[in-house]
């Protein structure tokens, strides 16, 4: 049984012309004309050609390219400050070409928000006065405002500094507070034009972490435009590559890295460390055996023997993880007639399926054991080697 397809916002055809004659453009690019011969002989910039784009709802949607592909285009006909020259744009099942005034109003107050790279904010209000803004302009009291954008400013960490006036703050809390002013409306999708280009790499990292916290609590539809693979893979849960106004491929970081759709994609991606795309689940190994903390240590030797295993995982009668044996301890259990429940070492490195092969790999190079891959209930699911984390990344 297929997945139920949840599109919030879906893209059909869209193309968007800047120029004269575009007839005459639209004409050569459905000869297979491309943008700059286009541009050459008729002088019309093919900003955006038969785009399509499904947007699932509760996901961030990530658009990456390089510069003039036509990110910026294709992200401002989702709240319709660009209109298509053909195509359509519609948000639930509803074309944005065929809402009046009011409705249009309405859906952007409502139900779209947009971060911009450059922050926007009005510097001779405070922070508080920022992000209620919005609500202001709605018509929302003062006190219920207040108390609404008091909680988005937590969320986005910026708690003790609503009094604060915005020209004093730096790049990265600006930042935060255009997020929690998109936030405080409550939309259902967020627009976030490459937010986070102008803030330097260790605020920009510490950004990224809290926008998908937030995202993952909140389940706001986010669609996010980059030209920064490591953000794009980081934050994605679908990525859309761009080139020239089309889009070249739609998948996930994973399945782009592993299937790039041609040259330009492998380039892309080939700029992306493949650590911080590669989960654990992609590398780990099913152990060779594994042995219960019921068993005898005899027993054990013998597995690791006929193995030929210097150490091997315990289990217990559930299969979740006890601890690590190692050869010298179990013939030292089998000498002195101990329990293998009394030389078990218990403090063994564990990790998640889910996590990156990046945030294992300083406990890999360290560990001098595998690292045991186990589950929310404590099932041992795999084992990681170092050998395995290596090649993850070649
Ligand atoms: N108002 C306009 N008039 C004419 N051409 C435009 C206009 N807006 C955009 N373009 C052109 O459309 C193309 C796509 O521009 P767009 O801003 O969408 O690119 P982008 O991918 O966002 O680039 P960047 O990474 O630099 O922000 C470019 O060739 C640009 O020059
Ligand atoms: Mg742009």
């Amino acid at each position: 049984m297929s997945e139920q397809k949840d599109t919030i916002l879906s893209v059909q055809h869209v193309s968007k012309l800047y120029g004269m004659n575009k007839a005459e453009a639209a004409k050569m690019m459905e000869a297979g004309s491309n943008k700059d011969e286009v541009y050459k002989k008729t002088g019309v910039t093919v900003a955006l050609w038969d785009v399509n784009l499904e947007i699932p709802r509760g996901k961030i949607f990530v658009i990456i390219g390089l510069s003039g592909s036509g990110k910026s285009t294709v992200v401002r006909c989702f709240n319709r400050l660009n209109k298509p020259t053909s195509g359509k744009v519609l948000f639930e099942g509803q074309d944005l070409a065929e809402m009046d005034k009011k409705q249009l109003l309405e859906f952007r107050r409502n139900k779209i928000s947009m971060v911009f790279q450059s922050f926007g904010l009005m510097s001779h209000r405070d922070v508080l006065g920022n992000v209620a803004y919005g609500l202001e302009v709605k018509g929302m009291s003062r006190a219920e405002r207040e108390e609404k954008a008091k909680k988005v400013i937590s969320m986005v960490g910026l708690e003790g500094w609503e009094h604060q006036s915005c020209g004093q703050l730096s790049g990265g809390m600006r930042q935060r507070v255009g997020i929690a002013r998109a936030l405080a409306n409550d939309p259902e999708v967020l627009l976030m034009d490459e937010p986070f280009s102008a803030l330097d790499p260790l605020v920009r990292r510490d950004m990224q972490f809290e926008l998908l916290q937030i995202q993952r609590k909140l389940q706001k539809t986010v669609v996010f435009i980059t030209h920064d693979m490591d953000e794009a893979f980081k934050l994605g849960d679908m990525v859309a590559i761009m080139r020239d106004g089309k889009v070249v491929q739609v998948d996930t970081p994973e399945g782009m890295s592993a299937n790039p759709a041609d040259d330009y994609v492998r380039d892309f991606t080939g700029s992306a460390d493949k650590s911080k795309v590669t989960t654990v689940r992609n590398i780990m190994i099913t152990p060779s055996s594994l042995v219960r903390l019921s068993e005898s240590p005899a027993l054990a030797i013998q597995e690791m023997r006929k193995n030929a295993l210097s150490t091997v995982y315990v289990v217990d009668d559930r299969l979740c993880l006890v601890g690590i044996l190692t050869i010298q301890d179990a013939i030292r259990a089998q000498k002195d007639g101990l329990a293998i429940a009394q030389v078990v070492r218990r403090e063994v490195q564990t990790t998640a399926m889910d996590a990156l092969v990046a945030d294992i790999m300083p406990v890999a190079a360290e560990a001098p054991y595998p690292i045991a891959v186990v589950d929310e209930d404590g099932q041992l699911k795999g084992i990681v080697t170092k050998a395995s984390v290596l090649s993850a990344l070649l």
